[in-house]
């Protein structure tokens, strides 16, 4: 086997996912639209099975962030790809950022900051795991999945060197192993 141990099992992820889609069906009823932005690559299966149980108007833009360049840590420098037409996409717009993962915190700063210069109406930020630390970037979270204890995780979006991302579950990884 490639991972350690199964931290989050299909079933649990499926049971937060249904739980964060209600409160964000509830926080944002009679809304106009949401524009949801991915962060690419980890949240895609995330977002994918999120917006499944949404129940409101919704627009999906994508971004790519990285940060981890292979290693099992973080670089703590974070690389942004937005499309050209993005803040005409945000401009006094309901956001709400869907990402994987809540480590340093380095991540969602940069994007944060990136997206309020486009002056959307409103932003929150939805993940669905956050690391137990002490963050480098405290970063306010308004709908959180599960906190996990500081371990380097792989599956259901998480990758290692572009692997595991497939895994429907979340599993503990040491880099020995690969
Ligand atoms: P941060 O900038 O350190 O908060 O890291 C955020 C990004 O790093 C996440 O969106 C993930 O893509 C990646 N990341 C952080 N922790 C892990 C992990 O344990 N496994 C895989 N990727 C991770
Ligand atoms: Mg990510």
């Amino acid at each position: 086997m490639d991972y350690d141990e199964i931290i989050v099992s299909t079933e649990q992820l499926h049971d937060t996912v249904l739980e964060l889609a209600e409160k964000i069906n509830r926080v944002y009823d009679g809304i106009e639209k949401l524009v949801i932005v991915v962060l690419l690559e980890g949240a895609r299966p995330f977002a994918r099975d999120l917006v499944k149980h949404l129940e409101l108007p919704l627009e999906i833009v994508y971004i790519k962030a990285s940060s981890y360049n292979g290693g099992t840590s973080s670089s703590g420098k974070v690389d942004i790809q937005k499309q050209a037409d993005l803040e005409q996409k945000l401009a006094g717009k309901d956001v709400l950022i869907v990402d994987d993962i809540y480590d340093t915190g380095l991540t969602l700063e940069k994007v944060t900051k990136s997206l309020a210069s486009h002056n959307p109406k409103n932003m929150k930020i939805c993940v669905l795991l956050e690391k137990m630390i002490k963050h480098k970037v405290e970063v306010p979270i308004d709908f959180l999945g599960l906190k996990i204890e500081d371990l380097f995780v792989i599956g259901y979006g998480l990758d290692h060197n572009e692997k595991y991302r497939e895994l429907p579950f979340i599993a503990t990884f040491t880099e020995t192993q690969d």
